[in-house]
């Protein structure tokens, strides 16, 4: 038998009644309606929909041709970009490729070191990325959607100008990668008269749902992630949760929850992983729905957690604070590797009652003790199973979700696609740099 993602909300059935959720059904159908018509507040950037779907073949594979291009002769491969031009790429990388991927050999990883710039504005980062690659042969993926983002144009000068130092504009011009808007920005402009090769962001894709664009899929591309099995993946996310009815749509089922416990004054959800290479899937997944769902002065907030490391720092307050927490855990239903606890003689640690036990057995009993400690407390527990680590399964939680978000957010009654809030901080930033 198949198996895909699917959500278990039995950890919250305690704090909604069966026909609170049946007075959600309308919406939750008017909601699918405007998705799919596009019809809703923001539709014109709702082309994430049936992206899967419709992305062509041959930019696929001009994607892999230049991510294998890159594999095989760079050294060094800096990703720039921030927000979603960043974390969905980011979150891929360290979710498929090896947790010290960095410190392997060449041989081992069978490509370049890669690296990300262009998601701060410190000169420490960036003073010290350079003392670490600047010997090396850099190849560089700059990528933003409008092209003018503050952030990643600084980073970009500074490694434009170390590359073209090596090697000449020439040699600048094969090792830099543009992924940006069709026709206009900066970064467009800039890429044309330098004769980079460039790759198109959609204009109806948003920036945080541009992770199965060329903006997310030529970083994998580098980083040895099958493409293939990514988008597969993400097609088969858009038959599991094409449905508008909550029995045969568990995205829609995870969105209308949420909406319930929100409005019983839940109003922050914790994502919370048991495997640490998760870590940046949750930094993706917050922006997703930060942005999406935070305005007009409404929204949950997303907040994410790493089990148990953050047990033994924000447990505490997890399981005795302020009540208005829910947790979503994302769990890995069968580990990439395991490892069997063996027994020793002494026992002067007092372990051997886990001998003949595996180190996930252990991390599944505190994922079930947890979350047991947590309902008891008064903290509703939604558990979202992934079957395993893969880049199919990666493609198809990107799509529960997307999906999930889009719905959610008209639920909610706000524009889930634009993020005007995003604005205001450039705008006086930009007054105190006296940008002319
Ligand atoms: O969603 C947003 O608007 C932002 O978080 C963007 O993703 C981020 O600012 C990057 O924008 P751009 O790709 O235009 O550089």
């Amino acid at each position: 038998m198949e198996n895909n993602i699917t959500l278990d909300c039995s950890g919250a059935e305690d704090y909604f009644k069966e026909h609170e959720l049946d007075y959600l059904r309308p919406k939750i159908t008017a909601a699918h309606q405007l998705l799919h018509n596009l019809e809703g507040p923001g539709s014109e950037y709702a082309g994430w929909i049936d992206w899967p779907l419709r992305f062509d073949q041959e930019e696929l594979q001009r994607i892999q041709q230049v991510g294998q291009k890159i594999k095989e002769k760079a050294e060094v491969f800096v990703i720039i970009g921030i927000g979603g031009s960043y974390l969905g790429a980011r979150s891929a990388l360290e979710l498929l490729t090896h947790s010290f991927y960095n410190g392997l050999t060449r041989e081992e990883r069978q490509g370049p070191e890669i690296y990300f710039a262009g998601h701060n504005i410190s000169p420490l980062y960036l003073t010290q990325l350079l003392e670490v690659i600047k010997n090396k042969d850099v190849y560089i993926n700059v990528v933003s959607k409008s092209g003018t983002t503050l952030e990643p144009a600084l980073a970009f000068r500074v490694l434009k100008s170390l590359i073209e130092q090596q090697h000449g504009k020439k040699g600048a011009g094969e090792r830099i990668f543009a992924t940006t808007d069709q026709a206009k920005g900066a970064l467009k402009i800039l890429a044309e008269k330098e004769g980079y090769e460039t790759f198109t962001v959609p204009d109806d894709v948003g920036g945080r749902f541009s992770v199965l664009t060329p903006v997310g899929l030529l970083p994998m591309a580098v980083g040895g992630i099958n493409l293939e099995e990514i988008m597969a993946g993400a097609r088969r996310g858009c038959e599991l949760f094409s449905k508008s009815d909550i029995e045969n749509n568990p995205s829609y089922l995870y969105g209308a929850i949420r909406n319930l416990l929100y409005q019983k004054g839940k109003t922050i959800e914790l994502l919370v992983n048991y495997e640490p290479s998760l870590y940046y899937f949750g930094e993706w997944w917050k922006q997703l729905f930060g942005e999406s769902e935070g305005k007009d002065h409404k929204g949950i907030f997303p907040a994410a957690m790493n089990f148990s490391t953050d047990l033994h720092s924000l447990g505490q307050y997890v399981q005795d604070g302020y009540r208005n927490l829910f947790l979503t855990t994302l769990w890995i239903e069968k580990p990439a590797v395991d490892m069997n606890i063996f027994e020793q003689e002494d026992n002067l640690d007092g372990l051997n009652y886990l001998s003949l036990k595996t180190i996930y057995h252990v991390n599944e009993k505190a994922f079930q003790g947890t979350a047991q400690a947590h309902i008891e407390g008064g903290v509703p527990n939604l558990k979202i199973s992934v079957p395993q680590i893969s880049p199919y399964y990666y493609g198809q939680m990107v799509y529960f979700f997307e999906k999930a978000c889009g719905m959610s957010g008209y639920l909610l009654g706000v524009n889930p696609f634009d993020q005007p809030g995003v604005e205001a901080y450039k705008k006086n930033m930009f007054k105190l740099l006296g940008k002319p």
